[in-house]
């Protein structure tokens, strides 16, 4: 049955040479904008095409504001301090997802919480949300404290999982009543939208991520995005090292961040972005083909976009039912030249984050065992 599999994907491709999960693509004016930008010195921290990259970006996904960032860990560490998270607070997030939404908030001093995911979204779910509080928080003096630790759960950040949207909307509703300050890490999900709203767009702020793997690519990159202009000037004000605009001093008002993408990164970027319908379009065919072909499949299912939202497919996932033939699959596809990967082990399952309090994570555990994602490169 994997032949089948594999035989397939490499019909797809039209190769039989060795297919990475995820390649980048450059096919419209990035070398072009490199060279200009190569040409006019402009190539580090100054330079118009991180102001012309952040404009086109905010335009693109609906939000007033946009902040390029060296890549999207340092995008998700500074939305956390603008959502007011410090040192001894806590942030509920979902215990499947990448590393970086639990280092960011390790960064800060603060603590993970873990609360469960959807199964058809793999993201957070409201639901487990409100239980969580519901069983573990009061509202104390306009804030929302865990009554096991006696800290204050700040901020909530959901993740949209592979570029498939969470309930973002209920998730936003569970925090507003919470008094907690919702920070989407959208870091997969350009292009995905959630009742016609882009994905990023619901949280007071929210983070995206332009590393070498992701749907459009600066080599690395990131991007804070926000509605709150206070916010987005702050936001800038931290990523370029906290520098009040002078002629000549250098004077600095806090501890801030060297976290600004080069111009040389946002020209490639602003390239990219100019191919994002393009790739979209790729990506949502090649989920369709997947959907049909795996359709009669008893064994793997075909994870398809949630209801109520359109995905950009960015990863493309399966189910392997059968726990125990999960590994099987992985080493027959690895073996013959098609790459795949399980999803991520459990962030609470982690060394570093063993003793992060939990709710019952019996979905995300589910997906953890049987999650793997294959061949997604776009072709055009
Ligand atoms: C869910 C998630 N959060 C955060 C990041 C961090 O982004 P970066 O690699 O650009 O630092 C990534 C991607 O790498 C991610 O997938």
């Amino acid at each position: 049955m994997y032949k089948n599999i594999v035989a397939f994907i490499q019909e797809v491709y039209k190769t039989k040479d060795f297919l990475p999960l995820h390649e980048p693509l450059f096919i419209g004016n990035e070398k072009k904008y490199l060279n200009d930008c190569i040409d006019s010195t402009f190539v580090s921290s100054v330079g118009k095409y991180v102001d012309r990259f952040e404009e086109e970006f905010a335009k693109k996904v609906g939000s007033k504001y946009a902040i390029a960032t060296v890549n999207g860990t340092a995008a998700l560490h500074v939305s956390l301090i603008l959502a007011g998270v410090t040192k001894d607070d806590e942030v509920i997030t979902q215990p499947l997802t990448f590393i970086a939404t639990c280092n960011a908030i390790e960064y800060i001093g603060a603590k993970s919480v873990f609360v469960d995911v959807d199964v058809d979204t793999m993201g957070l779910s409201p639901d487990a949300l409100e239980i969580f509080l519901e069983e573990n928080c009061e509202i104390r003096n306009g804030a929302c404290v865990n009554k096991t630790t006696n800290k204050t759960i700040k901020a909530c950040v959901p993740m949209h999982t592979f570029g498939h949207a969470c309930r973002i909307d209920e998730i936003l509703e569970v925090c507003t009543k919470w008094h907690i300050t919702l920070v989407e890490d959208a870091a997969e999900s350009l292009g995905s939208f959630y009742k016609e709203k882009h994905t990023g767009t619901f949280g007071k702020v929210s983070a995206f991520s332009f590393n070498g793997n992701k749907i459009i690519t600066s080599g690395g990159g990131g991007v804070i995005v926000t509605d709150d202009e206070v916010l987005a000037k702050r936001a800038k004000h931290l990523t370029t090292t906290a520098k009040i605009p002078h002629k000549w001093e250098y004077v600095h008002d806090c501890v801030g961040f060297n976290y600004r993408m080069p111009n040389l990164n946002a020209a490639l970027l602003v390239a990219q972005l100019e191919q994002l319908e393009v790739f979209l379009v790729s990506k949502r065919e090649l989920a369709l083909k997947y959907e049909i072909f795996f359709e009669e499949n008893k064994e793997i299912e075909f994870i398809k976009q949630p209801e109520n939202s359109s995905s950009n497919y960015w990863l493309q996932a399966i189910i392997v039912k059968d726990v125990k033939k999960r590994d099987a699959f992985l080493d027959y596809t690895n073996t013959n030249g098609v790459m795949t990967r399980p999803i991520w082990k459990l962030m609470n399952e982690l060394e570093m984050f063993k003793e992060c309090q939990c709710g019952d994570l019996k979905n995300a555990k589910y997906l953890e065992e049987r999650v793997v994602n294959i061949t997604s490169s776009v072709r055009v």
